[in-house]
């Protein structure tokens, strides 16, 4: 008995069965095919996991079906027919796990990442890629048309089960639908009809190499949310015309490069966000229509189908996040789901870099081939673990999955460490979720979680471990500048202001433009505080995602905070600081606190302690460098794996 009992019913898509209504969405991952873009096992491992784990349709990402419209370097490449064999090892890996198998086709067109980009019209994107594109002339159109139809074919030989249309996000097929990016004046631009065009010879070539009874569905999107973009209107207008045409579901998305609400939104942004246009596209046709965004919770995704707005759910991040998130929602075990907390850090900035995909939260995306199942400690041995944040949480949870007796100890009240503190500001709360999930882990291996416990002698003889697992975490960093320590203003970290042993005043400088200060400067705002924010770096935010970012950087606009960036201080001063920076030189006066964020020193101590009693210790996390929390994750399960 499932408890989700929409979700886990089995759905029709034209002549093929799932067995249920989750769909893995097709994530570019760019890692894991062979320098001809042969599917590698890498690629064959990573998806392998997710379809074990319970998914009842999964798209591979990226399907490039020419050379002109590669979107990244490390993509599965579909134009030669000697792809086919590796793609058959693909789907007869898959078979087993009863996980229905699709190639999402695409080409990027003025959003592929090389420089030979071709396009409706020569007019560049606007954001993420650089380069005008070459308008294509009609030949080419038909050329790649067929295309299409021929890479589909190749996975119907390869054993796949169905085929996706990426005609959303900004890539070329949505290039021809949308004004903004076709400005042709041939029968492939200007009317709807015209712009639609390109699609349907797609679908009608696909259709050609792959025979009418071949499960074709199309992702469109049903808002660009762009100035002059394809607009929900005209989404509700061609979604019947895809149907008439053979499509046989239906997967509704959004947004473009540079759009004013991202395809792939941070963790601002609420969960569920692009439901109502799955809904509305729903009420236009008849074959099964796909919602996506941000749908991280059964329970959200059970409401979808049960109300009706969807007849799918398609998980993105979730399923880098936990492969096993369908395995667990169907036991009913919600709190043993690992969350994809919305950074868009570890995913999808990483690819946009060109870079191998991964995930914050899960060390494993990528490494699906090369990690052993886990295998019981030689040598079980009693290990305390001095600090429950992110990087302690997972060492201990990994050592005690091995067998070891582990007990976790802190000196705060609470588990989490910075994080915990870091989820406290505007939009950020999914971050606790990941606490949470570690947390109930610890309690589900017995683990001792001892809070208000500091790393003592007292606590040492008590314990009498084998081994410390140093993640002590780190705190803000007390900069030397001109005037700081003379100052009448109120001295503050950020760490005492998130955790309310400081009250900052009305009017508030943050010194540091990093990912702590910023948020720390929308928590001020929030709170009716005037924030200004000096930045001695060049660029705000760094080490946060684009996507991420993004949103931040609406919010500290809407909140009325100052950013200064380039700040060299000249001195602060009794109630200010005079500073020279990009614009020339500034005095700030009336001011109540200083609130300082820049850089963080790792907390380091108790080493002595464990060294004067010769005991062996690690360190991990920002006890061993302060660093974002990818690496406090991934140095934890690292270390539970290998003692
Ligand atoms: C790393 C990454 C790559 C993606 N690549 C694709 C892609 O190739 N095709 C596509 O249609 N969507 C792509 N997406 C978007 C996802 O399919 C999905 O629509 C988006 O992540 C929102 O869903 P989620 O909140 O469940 O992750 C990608 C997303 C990520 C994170
Ligand atoms: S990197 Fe962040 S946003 Fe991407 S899947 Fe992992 S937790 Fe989610």
């Amino acid at each position: 008995m499932t408890a989700f009992s929409h979700l886990f019913q089995p759905i029709r898509i034209g002549t093929m069965i799932a067995k249920n209504r989750l769909l893995m969405s097709a994530m570019s991952i760019n890692f894991g095919v062979n320098e001809k873009g042969h599917v590698a096992d890498q690629l064959i491992q990573y998806l392998a996991a997710r379809a074990r784990g319970g998914v009842g349709m999964m798209l591979v990402g990226g399907g490039g079906i020419h050379p002109s419209g590669v979107e990244l370097p490390h993509l599965p490449a579909l134009w030669e027919d000697d792809c086919i064999p590796a793609l058959k090892r693909l789907a007869d890996t898959i078979r087993p796990f009863d996980c229905r198998l699709g190639m999402q086709v695409m080409h990027g067109g003025r959003q592929s990442y090389h420089d030979q980009k071709v396009a409706p019209s020569a007019i560049p994107a606007p954001a993420v890629v650089r380069g005008v594109p070459r308008a294509l002339i009609q030949e080419e159109i038909h050329m790649l048309a067929d295309a299409f139809g021929q890479a589909a074919g190749r996975c119907r030989a390869a054993g796949f089960d169905f085929i996706e249309i990426h005609g959303a996000h900004g890539y070329l097929i949505n290039q021809f639908l949308a004004p903004n990016s076709n400005q042709r004046t041939d029968i492939y631009g200007g009317s709807f009809e015209n712009r639609i065009r390109f699609l349907l010879e797609v679908m009608a070539a696909i259709r050609k190499h792959c025979g009418p009874d071949f499960p074709v569905g199309v992702r469109i999107n049903a808002e660009d949310y762009i100035d002059n973009g394809w607009t929900l209107p005209e989404a509700l207008r061609l979604a019947p015309i895809l149907v008439e045409n053979g499509a046989a579901y239906l997967h509704v998305s959004a947004g473009v490069y540079g759009s004013r609400q991202l395809t792939i939104p941070s963790m601002y942004v609420p969960q569920g966000c692009f439901v109502d246009l799955a809904a509305a596209v729903k009420a236009k046709v008849s074959v099964p229509v796909v919602a996506v965004g941000r749908i991280k919770s059964p329970r959200l995704a059970e409401q979808i189908i049960a109300e009706e707005k969807a007849d799918m759910v398609a998980l993105g991040r979730s399923l880098l996040a936990d492969p096993w998130w369908p395995a667990k929602a169907d036991a009913g075990a919600v709190r043993r789901i690992r969350p994809c907390i919305g950074c868009c850090l570890g995913c999808i900035h990483t690819v946009l870099r060109l870079e191998p995909g991964g995930c914050v939260v899960n060390p494993d995306v990528g490494r699906e081939y090369l990690l052993k199942s886990l295998t019981p400690a030689a040598t079980p041995r009693r290990v305390l673990v001095a600090g429950a944040g992110p990087a302690g949480l997972a060492a201990a949870r990994m050592l005690a999955l091995r067998g070891h007796r582990v007990v976790v100890c802190d000196q705060d009240a609470a588990p989490g460490g910075a994080l915990r503190l870091a989820a406290l500001p505007p939009g950020r709360s999914d971050l606790a979720e990941l606490i949470a999930y570690f947390v109930d882990q610890l309690e589900r291996l017995a683990v001792p979680l001892r809070l208000n416990t500091a790393l003592d002698e007292v606590l040492l003889d008590e314990v009498a471990p084998q081994l410390v697992v140093l993640a002590t975490g780190s705190l803000p960093e007390m900069p030397l500048i001109k005037g700081l320590y003379r100052t009448q203003m109120q001295l503050c970290t950020v760490t005492e202001v998130l955790s309310g042993q400081s009250d900052p005043g009305h009017r508030v400088i943050v010194w540091g433009g990093n990912q702590a200060a910023l948020v720390l400067a929308d928590y001020l705002a929030e709170r009716g505080r005037e924030v200004t924010v000096l930045h001695p770096g060049r660029h705000f935010g760094e080490e946060m995602s684009s996507n991420d970012r993004f949103y931040l950087r609406e919010r500290l606009k809407n909140g009325g905070v100052t950013l200064y960036k380039q700040v060299v201080v000249e001195s602060f001063l009794a109630d200010g600081v005079r500073f020279a920076g990009e614009m020339g030189d500034v005095l700030l006066a009336a001011f109540d606190t200083v609130v300082l964020a820049d850089n963080f020193a790792p907390l380091r101590e108790a080493a002595n302690l464990l060294k004067a009693r010769g005991l062996p210790s690690h360190f991990i996390g920002d006890a061993k460098a302060p660093r974002h929390l990818m690496y406090a994750v991934a140095e934890g399960e690292e270390l539970g794996r290998e003692l």
